[in-house]
């Protein structure tokens, strides 16, 4: 099965998590869009979502799958999205779509963090897939200094050439070097520096089942 076929796989999976009659929660990615485009066969069925990117919102929207403020919504019972890495205990990297900070918000309001990823995505330690880092623009250089005290090369992330601007009027970093033995400890320190919008670490916002594509199909891992 090709990488494309396996997150087609799991988008298709993670409907039945989805409950029937209640807002879900939806992350941002290539591998979301295939769970928004299976979700679009039961939108008869649930109100609405909380998006978590204006890319989501819009293939959402396209469907006919109404879309809700977050701050219009209560606690959701399910946020699904997909993960850059995942480990052993559910904590994740995320953020190579620049959404990291509205995927937290929305991950946090919800009950059950489903994670849809391919095989690709596990690994026994966080650190493979460089770390993606909102961040405020008057902070890059000194934050920048920070990982580098820390043994990492943090990078402003490039769209044609200039920085990346985020939903949010922000920039990302993309730190590699770093392997993150004790994920919620460094996502508690990086959270807590000065123009630091949000670490793409999700340790405190774990997952709590991953749907992993693999050749054989799909293996539920719960955390
Ligand atoms: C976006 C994310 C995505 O979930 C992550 O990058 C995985 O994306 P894909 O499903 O395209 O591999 O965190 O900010």
């Amino acid at each position: 099965m090709t990488q494309d076929e396996l997150k087609a796989l799991v988008g298709q999976a993670a409907l039945q998590y989805v409950v029937p009659g209640e807002i879900v929660g939806v992350g941002t990615g290539s591998t979301v869009n295939k769970f928004i485009d299976a979700l679009a066969t039961m939108k008869d069925r649930i109100p609405g979502a909380v998006s978590s990117s204006v890319a989501s919102t819009e293939r959402l929207r396209a469907l006919g799958i109404p879309v809700f403020d977050s701050n219009e919504v209560g606690e959701l019972s399910v946020y699904i999205d997909g993960a850059d890495e995942i480990d052993p205990n559910g904590f994740m990297v995320k953020g190579g779509g620049a959404a990291l900070t509205r995927e937290k918000i929305v991950a946090a309001q919800s009950r059950r963090f489903v994670c849809i990823a391919d095989e690709s995505k596990l690994v026994e330690a966080l650190g493979r897939f460089p770390l993606p880092v909102e961040v405020i623009p008057m902070a890059t250089a000194r934050i920048t200094r920070q990982f580098a005290a820390m043994g990492g090369t943090a990078k402003v992330r490039l769209k044609d050439g200039v920085p990346l601007v985020t939903d949010n009027g922000q920039h990302i970093l993309d730190v590699t070097g770093l392997t993150l033995r004790d994920p919620l400890a460094f996502e508690s320190e990086v959270n807590q520096w000065p123009g630091v919008v949000t670490v793409g670490v999700f340790a405190h916002q774990k997952a709590a089942i991953c749907l992993l594509g693999t050749s054989t199909g799909v293996k539920t891992l719960t955390y």
